[in-house]
């Protein structure tokens, strides 16, 4: 199919998705059909298929970088959705650990898959020790924040990145926000813990 067809068709179709994806009860029953989806750090097959999915033409590089890990949800045997934990180890307004690149193909919205690729990032985060985690979201960015209060982040301040980001808003015309999780006093239940 033409590409531009393909665009079309798809407009199509994810504009009511989107719209359905923001009823809570949407939602609810999209959960149920969320077997045969599993979370995982990535390797390099992994790695190879997202890239794959974000620009199927461009030649794909892998490069290792012991600062990131990579999570990645699949069905079959596709990629479907992403994130990374990333630490920069350097001490300035961005050191510590973040949480980045989360994205869902639009199809597979609404089914819990964020919440639970999130918490996988905030469990690998702990495993290090990790006392916070923290991510850069744009402010009109409703579903990523519900998502990400739902977990327990919350809007932080800090002085230095919210000139940067006040900046970047000027540059691009989009303001983003941080927002942080304790991990020590707040975050995630996983099942496991629970035992
Ligand atoms: C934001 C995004 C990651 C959410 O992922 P998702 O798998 O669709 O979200 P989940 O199904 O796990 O939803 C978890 C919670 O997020 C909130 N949420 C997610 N989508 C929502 C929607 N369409 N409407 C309202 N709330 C929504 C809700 O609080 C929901 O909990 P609930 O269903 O119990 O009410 C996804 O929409 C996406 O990939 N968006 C484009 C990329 C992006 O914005 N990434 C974030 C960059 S910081």
């Amino acid at each position: 199919m033409e590409a531009s067809i393909k665009q079309a068709v798809r407009k199509v179709l994810i504009y009511p998705l989107d719209k359905l994806q923001h009823l809570s009860f949407y939602r609810r029953l999209a959960g149920l059909l969320k077997r045969g989806i599993t979370i995982k750090e990535a390797n390099e097959e992994g790695m190879r298929s997202f890239y794959r999915w974000v620009n199927p033409k461009k030649p794909i590089a892998i490069r290792r970088n012991p600062n990131v890990t990579n999570f990645v949800a699949k069905k079959a045997h596709k990629v479907i959705d992403f994130v990374q934990l990333v630490t920069h180890p350097n001490n300035n307004l961005y050191s510590g650990w973040w949480l980045s690149s989360l994205s869902i193909k639009p199809i597979y919205r609404g089914m819990g898959i964020g919440e639970e690729l999130t918490k996988a990032v905030i469990e690998k985060a702990k495993t290090h020790g990790a006392k916070e985690l923290s991510l850069v979201v744009r402010e009109d960015n409703k579903n990523a924040i519900g998502l990400y209060k739902k977990i327990g982040f919350k809007r932080k301040i800090k002085p230095g990145l919210e000139e940067n980001l006040e900046k970047e808003a000027i540059k691009t015309g989009h303001r983003r926000i941080l927002m942080s999780v304790n991990l020590r006093t707040e975050g995630v239940t996983m099942p496991n813990d629970e035992i």
